[in-house]
């Protein structure tokens, strides 16, 4: 069973920048069982940033990924540090302006905590980076949300009204330094941006020694909480610890319901380019639809590599995503007609109900396990938050900020519902089909490529790899019983529920599923 082609037809590397550009780690798996003080499961951002605090304050840690670390989320991000979110302080101090029902008004103490703990986000990978001296290109850069059109222009200066209500220093410019026709912005000075990898991989190697580990290619598996702990079980093995921090995309383990109706999770598309002119100073993204955002980074010879990202939709709702990798090419043409694609890669984020992250202990009285997810597409100064936030509610001290982050602010939510027990039960098998329909239906799967067939309310899975063999699975969602579908341009099967992902041949790539979807026999008749 070969590796699927990723992405055959698309201009420049399939790759993150980041990934391309920094060392393959070779942290080893956990070899049976161990004990720590503290467990942190996912190798990302918030994972490494809580690792790293706790064992400076003198914890012993364990930092688990189910691959390699820094690969996930954090190592397809933009990775803009910045505590400007397109346009979210108005609506953070507002929350009439959405869905009433559903939220409750946070008000101006809250989002202030929000804004504070993304500046102290930044702030810490600022004093880090001195500290350490870690060579990820950090640099300040002024933040802009601009807006396109008369109508954004009024959303743009209402939210500079709202960020400095919140004593954020933003301001209102007419002038915004991209090409196009634009209609001011509200730019905040100060923030940044960085190789991430390069940073957060010189963090983890100051984790393993003393009492304190990073063990790769081990997947978490479940977690069990005790009364003076908790026991994280893994395919490698089992870790007790004092406390388990769930800092993977999509918490693997959750009291029943809590985060699966509270998140949703969306994919977006980024391009890494040359152009004939040099990109003006500032990290950027627009204020009306759809989203777009642009940054710089320095790359190899003294030249500039420029990030343009765009195209965002729910994961798993999409079967020919190449389609948006070549419409954000053509959007990025016509911006810089002489582009020169590079690298083109994909991400994908989780976006709460209330687009605040959920960071803290992972439901009222399960106060040994804590959270950090759902950064939507802000997770570099939140991701950094989060760290700081969890290693004092860790530690027992309080965070200024932990309120507004609160994962038990919607309250409980509905019990596992007992169908999904019962699907899961089900999975695999086998499906009768007429021989003729099927090779007729198979028929239209070129070489590479994946599709969900159905007969008499059954359903298979069926990829063709590049010998032209057949491979067919069940397309039950081993999570929750969604059906999958496929993702062309990443050769993957994706689940539209809470975006679990699958390889073409059905192994996991992407939480929350830990188990690999089912084989299905096709039996023709
Ligand atoms: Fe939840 Fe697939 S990710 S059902």
């Amino acid at each position: 069973m070969g590796e699927p082609e990723r992405n055959d037809g698309l201009p420049g590397m399939a790759e993150s920048y980041w990934v391309a550009t920094s060392p393959e780690t070779g942290f080893p798996p956990l070899d049976g069982d161990g004990r720590v003080d503290v467990t942190v499961i996912g190798g990302g951002i918030a994972g490494i940033t809580t690792a790293f605090l706790l064992k400076r304050a003198g914890l012993t840690v364990a930092l688990l990924d189910a691959d390699r670390i820094v690969k996930g989320a954090t190592g397809y991000t933009t990775a803009k540090i910045t505590s400007l979110h397109r346009l979210i302080y108005r609506d953070l101090i507002d929350r009439d302006l959405i869905d009433r029902d559903l939220i409750d008004r946070f008000g101006s103490t809250k989002a202030r905590q929000y804004a504070d703990a993304n500046q102290a986000g930044i702030e810490m990978i600022a004093s880090l980076v001195r500290e350490y001296n870690i060579p990820c290109s950090f640099k300040r850069k002024p933040a802009y949300t601009y807006a396109e059109s008369e109508d954004s222009r009024d959303l743009v200066a209402a939210e500079v009204d709202a960020a400095r209500s919140l004593h954020l220093p933003a301001a209102f410019v007419d002038d915004v330094p991209l090409p196009g026709r634009t209609y001011g912005a509200v730019i905040l000075e100060n923030q940044a941006q960085f190789h991430p990898r390069n940073y957060l991989l010189l963090l983890a190697g100051h984790l393993p020694g003393e009492g304190s580990y990073i063990f790769e290619m081990t997947r978490a598996l479940g977690i069990e909480e005790l009364d003076d702990g908790v026991r994280v079980r893994t395919d490698r093995g089992l870790l007790s610890s004092d406390y388990a921090v769930l800092a993977t995309h999509y918490p693997i383990y959750d009291r029943p319901g809590s985060y699966f109706a509270r998140m949703r999770a969306s994919r977006s598309y980024a391009l890494g380019i040359r152009i004939d002119e040099p990109f003006p100073e500032g990290i950027f993204i627009n204020a009306d639809g759809p989203v777009h955002s642009w940054r710089s980074q320095p790359a190899a010879s003294d030249s500039e590599l420029v990030i343009v990202t765009g195209e965002a939709h729910g994961t798993g709702k999409v079967t020919d995503t190449r389609a948006h990798y070549r419409r954000l090419d053509e959007y990025a043409r016509s911006v810089y007609p002489e582009r020169i694609v590079d690298y083109h890669w994909s991400a994908q984020d989780y976006i709460t109900a209330d687009r605040v992250p959920y960071i803290g202990p992972l439901a009222e009285g399960h106060n040994r396990v804590f959270v950090a997810t759902g950064f939507g597409k802000w997770g570099m100064a939140a991701g950094t938050a989060a760290g700081m936030i969890l290693a004092d509610l860790i530690r027992g001290r309080a965070s200024p900020w932990a309120e507004v982050f609160d994962p038990a602010r919607f309250g409980e939510q509905p019990e596992y519902p007992g169908w999904v027990q019962k699907s899961l039960q089900s999975v695999g098998g086998t499906i009768e089909v007429n021989a003729s329909w099927f090779d007729r239906e198979v028929a239209t799967i070129p070489p590479r490529e994946g599709k969900v067939i159905e007969t008499d309310g059954q359903k298979v899975a069926v990829y063709r790899d590049g010998h032209a063999t057949l491979h067919t699975l069940d397309p039950t969602c081993m999570h929750m019983a969604c059906t999958v579908a496929w993702n062309n341009a990443e050769k993957s099967w994706d689940c539209p529920c809470h975006g679990s992902r699958y390889d073409a041949y059905g192994r996991v790539i992407g939480s929350p599923t830990v188990k690999d979807l089912a084989g299905k026999e096709v039996v023709r008749r």
